[in-house]
């Protein structure tokens, strides 16, 4: 958004016909609260597919799956029910009273499918299994088919670490590490003391997005190393694995939900940090490549309430289909009493004049008023 958009935006909630009210229950067609949370949304063929958490009014575990809405306009939504549905054979890893969390749909040119990422925790494991699952189908609104679940790039090593810094990290213990946060564990850590662990079996993948890049290329953006470390892993063509080619961001910083967009060239990162429902204060981080280096910078957010991100923890930048600089930053605020009724608090990335992005607070706005988008 420009400097003059930013400022119009400000006074076109008084004439917004369709608006997005932050923090309050949104329902969809059928006047029902919309139940997806943790969600990521698609722009397809003129439509907006919100792909999100189906979370039980008391609980923790998935007992329905991925919901799905769509959209012409991101304030008008239907819902086109369950898009991923858990498993009711036993054994299944996405039995009933599994955990999806955060799924993400890209669709990819070359096989015409829709690839649905998430993050998958095996039932009865609480949060150890700590894996991703991927999914496919030939509709925006499913069903998606369920094809497997791994973690990421087992077997390889950092892109930018050297056979010396892989030698290094493979000498690293735990057990010569009993006590975390000391100087010495943070630069093990940073070091690959838990990459080098978690190699033989794949790096751990908890909180995650997608990201599809101007040519198509698509990177799985995940919380590895017991939450310390980001990944960012190339995808395969076809969406479906992981080409082996992967950078860690911040070892060592607790980042977690992280969101990712582009912007004139500059590959820019919104994460949070790691206490579990409770919002804390959000991060950023700045890059010219996607393979780094990533350059922290402080939270966006700005205003009252700024230090705990609007009370909310992110889950995906969508960029504005037909806006030249139109982003939404979306973020759940989560209610543990019940995951069911957390909120929605969707607003319009504003950049100053140095181009950094700033959240500023807003009891409503219209999308179609904030961003130009004719395509
Ligand atoms: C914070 C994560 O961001 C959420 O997606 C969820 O995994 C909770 N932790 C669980 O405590």
């Amino acid at each position: 958004m420009s400097g003059l958009m930013a400022v119009f935006c400000s006074f076109c909630n008084a004439w917004g016909q369709g608006q997005i009210e932050p923090g309050e229950v949104w329902t969809d067609h059928a006047g029902r609260p919309i139940n997806a949370h943790g969600g990521g949304v698609l722009w397809h063929e003129g439509r907006y597919y919100w792909y999100g958490e189906n979370r039980p009014a008391s609980g923790f575990v998935t007992e329905v799956g991925v919901e799905v809405y769509s959209s012409p306009d991101l304030v008008h939504w239907t819902d086109e029910g369950v898009a991923l549905a858990v498993a009711e054979t036993p054994g299944s890893p996405i039995e009933r009273g599994c955990i999806m969390e955060r799924p993400k749909v890209a669709y990819n040119q070359l096989t015409g499918k829709f690839v649905m990422l998430f993050h998958l925790e095996l039932k009865g494991q609480g949060y150890a299994a700590a894996r991703v699952g991927f999914a496919e189908a030939d509709s925006p609104v499913g069903p998606f088919r369920f094809i497997r679940s791994l973690r990421p790039n087992a077997g390889k090593w950092p892109a930018d670490f050297s056979r010396r810094d892989i030698r290094r990290a493979k000498r690293l213990k735990e057990a010569d590490y009993p006590e975390w946060w000391t100087p010495e564990w943070r630069k093990a850590v940073a070091e690959g003391l838990l990459l080098a662990r978690d190699v033989p079996g794949g790096q751990m993948s908890r909180d995650m997005t997608v990201f599809v890049d101007d040519d198509g290329k698509a990177y799985h953006i995940f919380a590895a190393e017991e939450n310390l470390t980001l990944n960012i892993a190339e995808l395969t063509d076809d969406y479906q694995d992981y080409t082996g080619r992967f950078v860690r961001v911040a070892p060592g910083g607790q980042n977690e939900a992280p969101t990712i967009f582009k912007r004139d060239g500059t590959y820019w990162m919104i994460t949070s940090g790691c206490t579990g429902w409770t919002p804390n204060e959000a991060r950023m981080f700045r890059a010219s490549s996607v393979w780094g280096p990533w350059e922290q910078l402080p939270s966006p957010f700005r205003g009252e309430e700024a230090g705990t991100s609007f009370r909310t923890q992110g889950t995906y930048v969508l960029k504005v289909k037909g806006a030249e600089e139109g982003f939404v930053f979306m973020a759940d605020r989560w209610n543990p009493k019940s995951l069911q009724d957390s909120r929605y608090v969707w607003l319009p990335l504003e950049f100053n004049e140095d181009g950094m992005p700033e959240l500023h607070w807003k009891d409503r706005w219209s999308p179609a008023e904030c961003f130009d988008t004719t395509d």
